[in-house]
């Protein structure tokens, strides 16, 4: 049986003043495809039918949400609803007129996105001067008194100052710290040789983490997401293809994940002319790999098959060009030598250009 989803991403446009080399939007974020965003009125509906299809959390987040108008409409709208709200924002246009707004209107979390601990290394990875704003932004959040997320993307580029960074979120008296490191789609990919971390970095920064968490400076504590190119076996993606997560891209198709629009032969229903119920229970994109059946042979005999749910289909397209293959970071997988190729290629390089989001407008 399909289970209810849980939570719903509006992601409300893909504009943004940042330029983050791993970002999650499409190379292609600037086409007339994503161009033409849903109007005020398409999200109060795609609130409303969230809300009667059983979802309890709500992420505005884009790109950077700010950027559109009616942002306070919807989060008024949402607080009705009794949904819990999480703005999800670069912070570089949280002034404190919008913020204390936000928060009367029953805005419930705000999540601020941390390139670095230190400025030149943070306008750096954002591609554009950021850093004071964002510092600025999160001590507005406490102010105001609502709870704070610092997210934290890691990668070569800026794990060696994994101290320094929990450090500036405890200073700053954030809730609660992701740290994520870079998952490799989309501009991650396009990245990857300038992202991908050596594994004694990973090492010192699984102790770092360890010991923050034992000090327990930060209430909500520390999420810490390991790269799974280093895991023996790759993770439950989104909890599973259509198991927890609807995402409305800011045209109003409806995703399973954030990068599933990079495997080509999938059209996704749009909420300008679905409901969300059909979308979420009955849309062929979204069935496509729900549960086991689509599995090939070797995960549909492992005894992981409901843990992992056979990896990340979007990793597993963008490395194999089989969006039903296994994902190639399981070790079990006959193509898991790519990952093994990659890995070994990291202590030799020392790129760290990127190719920033934005620099090649409509790229494919
Ligand atoms: Fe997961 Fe498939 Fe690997 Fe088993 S074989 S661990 S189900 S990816
Ligand atoms: Fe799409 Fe993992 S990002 S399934």
């Amino acid at each position: 049986m399909t289970p209810r989803p849980f939570s719903l991403v509006a992601e409300l446009t893909y504009r943004c003043p940042l330029q983050c080399p791993y970002c999650s939007n499409p190379l292609n974020w600037s086409s007339d495809n994503y161009r033409t965003e849903l109007a005020t009125e398409d999200w109060l509906r795609i609130i409303q039918q969230a809300r009667q299809l059983g979802v309890l959390q709500l992420g505005f987040t884009g790109g950077e949400p700010l950027l559109r108008k009616d942002l306070e409409i919807l989060v008024e709208a949402a607080a009705n609803l009794r949904l819990y709200t999480t703005l999800v924002t670069a912070g570089t246009l949280l002034t404190k007129e919008r913020a204390s707004t936000l928060h009367s209107l029953g805005l419930d979390h705000i999540q601020i996105s941390l390139q670095d601990s230190r400025p030149p290394e943070s306008d750096y990875i954002a591609g554009t001067p950021s850093f004071h704003q964002k510092i600025a932004a999160a001590r507005l959040v406490k102010e105001l008194g609502f709870p704070l997320t610092l997210n934290v993307v890691l990668h070569r580029q800026n794990l060696d100052r994994i101290e320094e960074i929990i450090e500036l979120a405890e200073t700053l008296q954030a809730d609660r710290i992701e740290l994520a490191n870079t998952q490799y789609y989309g501009w991650a990919l396009k990245n990857r040789a300038a992202l991908l971390p050596t594994r004694e970095q990973l090492e010192h920064a699984e102790q770092v983490v360890k010991a923050a968490q034992q000090r327990r400076k930060i209430p909500m504590g520390i999420l810490y997401v390991i790269p799974d190119y280093y895991d023996k076996y790759p993770k439950p993606c989104m909890g599973g293809w259509g198991q927890r997560t609807l995402i409305i891209a800011p045209n109003g198709d409806g995703l399973p994940c954030q990068a599933a629009m990079s495997i080509p032969h999938l059209t996704f229903a749009n909420a300008r002319e679905h409901s969300l119920e059909y979308i979420w229970y009955d849309s062929p994109a979204m069935n496509a790999y729900r549960g086991a059946a689509w599995m090939p042979e070797l995960c549909q005999n492992c005894d992981r098959k409901e843990i992992d749910w056979g990896g990340c289909r979007c990793q597993a397209y963008l490395l194999t060009q089989d969006s039903t293959a296994t994902d190639p970071v399981c070790h079990l997988s006959p193509q898991h030598s790519q990952i093994l190729a990659i890995r070994e290629q990291v202590s030799s390089n020392q790129q760290s250009d990127f190719v920033y989001r934005g620099m090649e407008r409509d790229a494919k």
